[in-house]
C-alpha cells in the first residue's frame, strides 16, 4: 500500500516505518528500508527538510517530533540488523535453532535424606514429634545431663571433638532428649534426627554421620513397649518378616539397656561375609531412662518412666540397600546418588 508522501503525518510515517521494519527478514530488506525513509530522497529526511517552509512558531514543536521519531527509528534499525545478523551466523555454523533444548536431569534427594526422612515418617505415624537441636553442645547436655561425668570412662567410647573445654561437637543426638525434657513436661514422644560427630575414619565410620534419637515419657512405660515399638519400626523398615534380637548392653543414660539385631538382610540368617557369619547385625541402642537422668530434668521418677533408643542412618541406608562402605555417601558420585 502506498500512500502519497504529502498526505502523511510524521506518526504515520513512523509508524509505517517500524511496522514494515518487524517485517524486514534479511539484511537486504533492512538497507531497502532505510534508504526509503532515512535517504538523501527518503520520507523522513525530506519531511525535516519541510520544516523550513513551515511558520516560524510551529517549527521547533515539529523539528523535536521529526527528530524523536527519527531516533527511535534508527534504534529498531541497528537492533533488528543485529538479531537477523545473529540468525544468520547461527545458520552458517550449521546450528538449527528449532532443535528442542537438551535435557537437563532432575535431581534426587541424597539417600540419606530420603531414610531419614523414612524413618520420621513411620514414628511420626505413631504420634511422634520431630525435633531438632544444634550440633555444637555443651559438654552439660552432651554428657554431664546424660549421667556420663567427668573422668567416667565411657567418654572414651566417643572420640569427642572439642571447640573449647566446655563446648563440643555433639557425639550423638542423646542430648535432644535432655533439651527437649527441659522444655516439656510428660508425657512425650520425640524423633530427633540429626549430623553428629566423632574423631574416627574407616569403611564404617566417618567423623560426621547421622543418627535419629528416640524419646517417649509416660505413666506405666515398660521394655514392652520399647521392644513393641522398635520392633513395629524394624518391620516397616525392613521387611514385616525381620527377626529382632535385644542384647544387654550399657549406656550410661539407660537402665537396663539393650543392643537391638535384625536377622542379616543379605543371608537371612545363614551367615555371610556382612553379618560376620554371625546372622545377626546390631541396628540401634536403646534403653529404659535412667532415673538420674529423669533427676536432672526435674521429672517425678516415682510417677514416669520412659525409654530412648538411638540408631545410625549410614548404618540402617547401607544395610537397606546393600551398600559397603559408608564413605561412598560422602564423595558426591552422582553415579552412586542416581541410583536412590
Ligand atoms: N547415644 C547412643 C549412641 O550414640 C545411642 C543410644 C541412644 C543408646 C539412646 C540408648 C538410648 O551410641
Amino acid at each position: 500500500m502506498q500512500v502519497k508522501k504529502e498526505e502523511l503525518t510524521i506518526d504515520q510515517i513512523i509508524h509505517q516505518a517500524l511496522d514494515s521494519l518487524s517485517q524486514a527478514s534479511t539484511v537486504d530488506q533492512i538497507k531497502i528500508l532505510q534508504a526509503h525513509y532515512l535517504g538523501r530522497k527518503g520520507l523522513i529526511t525530506q519531511f525535516l527538510r519541510s520544516i523550513s517552509t513551515m511558520p516560524q512558531d510551529m517549527r521547533p514543536a515539529a523539528g523535536k517530533k521529526v527528530n524523536e521519531a527519527k531516533q527511535v527509528f534508527e534504534e529498531k534499525l541497528k537492533e533488528r540488523t543485529a538479531y537477523l545478523e545473529y540468525l544468520a551466523s547461527k545458520n552458517d555454523a550449521g546450528i538449527d535453532v528449532t532443535l528442542p533444548g537438551r535435557f537437563s536431569p532432575y535431581g534426587t534427594l541424597h539417600p540419606i535424606t530420603q531414610i531419614t526422612n523414612e524413618i520420621c515418617r513411620i514414628f511420626r505415624s505413631i504420634g511422634f514429634q520431630i525435633v531438632e537441636g544444634p550440633e555444637i553442645e555443651t559438654d552439660y547436655y552432651n554428657f554431664e545431663a546424660l549421667n556420663i561425668p567427668k573422668d567416667h570412662p565411657a567418654r572414651d567410647m566417643q572420640d569427642t571433638f572439642y571447640v573449647s573445654d566446655s563446648i563440643l561437637l555433639r557425639t550423638h543426638t542423646s542430648p535432644m532428649q535432655i533439651r527437649t525434657m527441659k522444655k516439656i513436661s510428660p508425657p512425650l514422644r520425640i524423633i530427633a534426627p540429626g549430623k553428629v560427630y566423632r574423631c574416627d575414619s574407616d569403611i564404617t565410620h566417618t567423623p560426621m554421620f547421622h543418627q535419629v534419637e528416640g524419646l517417649m515419657v509416660d505413666k506405666y512405660i515398660s521394655f514392652a513397649d520399647l521392644k513393641g515399638i522398635l520392633t513395629l519400626f524394624v518391620h516397616e523398615m525392613f521387611d514385616p518378616s525381620t527377626s529382632l534380637r535385644f542384647r544387654p548392653s550399657f549406656f550410661p543414660f539407660t537402665e537396663p539397656s539393650a543392643e537391638v539385631d535384625i536377622r542379616c538382610v543379605m543371608c537371612k540368617g545363614a551367615g555371610c561375609r556382612v553379618c560376620s557369619q554371625t546372622g545377626w547385625l546390631e541396628v540401634l541402642g536403646a534403653g529404659m531412662v535412667h532415673p538420674n537422668v529423669f533427676r536432672n530434668v526435674n521429672y517425678n521418677t516415682d510417677t514416669y518412666s520412659g525409654f530412648a533408643f538411638g540408631m545410625g542412618v549410614e548404618r540402617i541406608t547401607m544395610l537397606k540397600y546393600g551398600i559397603d562402605d559408608i564413605r561412598k555417601f560422602f564423595e558426591n558420585d552422582l553415579r552412586f546418588l542416581g541410583q536412590f
